[in-house]
């Protein structure tokens, strides 16, 4: 099947709001450090121009989960690809994410982070589909809520495709 994508939000309009996080986020934790931690591979492209914004210091650690269960749908049990590599013990952690879609991966990621014994756990997401949500979870930074669409770029693929576009697009099938 032939597919095209049909632009949502434009290159400038993604770097805009992601300094304008970025500043926000300066500001909220001024006189402390952030511990960023991306959740591969998704989150890793916001993870480093938000990184680029941040004026207070940053230290990053990387991690890698896959969900178990059916592949269209993810059932809220993860399986850890690739654990950290600091420990959490003190730090102020802030979790960079691509997207919230059901909630179920981070709700259980942010539990499992939060018993490593850091001094705090926030949530950054470059997306969130609030319709789609079925566990609570506590998003602090958002850059952009968006409808219920299947989307692309910035990091997010389909089938692994379209990960490097500069813009975030809506996958139409033809
Ligand atoms: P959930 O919040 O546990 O349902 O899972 C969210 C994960 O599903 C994200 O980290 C993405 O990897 C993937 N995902 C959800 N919606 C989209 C989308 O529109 N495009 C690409 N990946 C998505
Ligand atoms: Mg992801």
């Amino acid at each position: 099947m032939a597919e095209h994508i049909e632009v949502m939000l434009t290159e400038e309009e993604v770097d805009a709001r992601i300094r304008e996080i970025g500043e926000q986020i300066s500001r909220d934790y001024e006189g402390r450090s952030i511990h960023m931690i991306c959740v591969l591979k998704g989150g890793s492209f916001f993870m480093t121009e938000l990184a680029k914004r941040i004026t207070v210091p940053v230290s990053l650690d990387f991690m890698s989960v896959s969900s178990y269960g059916g592949s269209t749908k993810s059932s809220g049990v993860v399986k850890i690809v690739k654990d950290l590599d600091e420990p959490l013990e003190g730090k102020n952690v802030l979790v960079v994410e691509d997207i919230v879609d059901s909630g179920r991966t981070l709700s259980y990621l942010l539990d499992m982070l939060w018993d490593r014994g850091p001094e705090d756990v926030k949530l950054c997401t470059l997306l969130d589909k609030p319709d789609r949500r079925v566990i609570d979870v506590n998003v602090d930074y958002t850059c952009f809520r968006i409808p219920d669409e299947f989307v692309v770029g910035y990091g997010l693929d389909y089938a692994q495709k379209y990960r490097n576009l500069p813009y975030i697009g809506v996958v139409r099938f033809d």
